[in-house]
């Protein structure tokens, strides 16, 4: 191509790109829209997250930490609402949790780059034309805001170690002497699986290589920075993966609990 070329102006989705470019910002678009619709509407329920059968204790991640809830649930908080919520508003104990869950994956640099191109075709892809002519990049309001990535990675790790309770506590079942017995339930391998794949993405994140030694002068010095940096490294190489993962498996596992609890499924026990 000429150098010219590459100078030039493009206007709106004009392109020398002969590749069905638009295949993939539009299937990232359905995919990510998808989850959001599901996830919004999930989270506006307030009901059927937890799933009580046969014994078991399964707690939706869309609802973990589970603030407020009923009695007998798992809550925190013993009420079923904060005092503070307007009584006009339908609450859900979802709405309290979910800006920690969003507000990393919202900043996070692998979907920055994604939603950018997906969703306000800024640009569409590499060498398309996009539809604005000046560049104002993440300086100022509100993309400066995308800098809060750094605690919302704070905020995941707490998840990460709640949802990672909610696993292990998922393979202790009721017994009819009224004491917990291990056991494992399909259920507690989707809730498992939820966890290791949530974790997998949190760790892999860059401020987790930053976290774990980056910030260090000479890391080579300080053997178990590089061995927790070397780890953090493996997971972050395959963030894009992992960023897939666990956003497929959670809106699986919040589908997973929900129907059990609708009595649609069948949480079959495996031991
Ligand atoms: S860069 Fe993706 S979670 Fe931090």
């Amino acid at each position: 191509m000429a150098y010219s070329e590459l100078l030039k102006r493009r206007g709106f989705g004009e392109t020398s790109r002969r590749d069905r470019w638009w295949v993939q910002p539009l299937l990232i678009a359905a995919a990510l829209g998808t989850f959001v619709v599901y996830a919004t509407w999930a989270g506006i329920q307030g009901a059927h997250y937890i799933y009580t059968g046969g014994g078991a204790e399964y707690l939706s991640p869309f609802y973990s930490p589970l603030l407020y809830g009923q009695e007998g649930e798992p809550r925190w908080i013993a009420a079923t609402h904060p005092s503070w919520w307007p009584s006009w508003l339908p609450f859900s104990s979802a709405f309290l949790i979910l800006a920690g869950p969003v507000g990393i994956r919202v900043t996070c640099y692998y979907y920055r780059g994604n939603y950018y191109k997906s969703f306000w075709a800024d640009p569409p892809a590499c060498a398309v034309g996009e539809p604005r002519k000046s560049y104002l990049g993440e300086n100022s309001l509100p993309l400066i805001l995308q800098n809060l990535h750094r605690y919302f990675f704070y905020i995941a790790i707490f998840l990460v170690v709640v949802l990672s309770y909610d696993a292990l506590r998922s393979f202790w079942f009721h017994g009819a002497d009224e004491k917990l017995h291990f056991g494992v339930g399909v259920g507690s391998l989707v809730l498992l699986v939820n966890a290791v794949g949530i974790g997998g993405y949190t760790f892999g994140c860059h401020c987790s290589r930053h976290l774990f030694g980056g910030r260090k002068d000479c890391l080579s010095k300080a053997a178990v920075s590089k061995a927790c940096y070397d780890c953090v490294s493996t997971l972050n190489r395959g963030h894009m993966r992992w960023a897939w993962f666990s956003m497929v498996w959670v809106g699986f596992a919040d589908v997973y609990i929900r129907l059990c609890s609708m009595g649609i499924w069948t949480d079959w026990r495996i031991l």
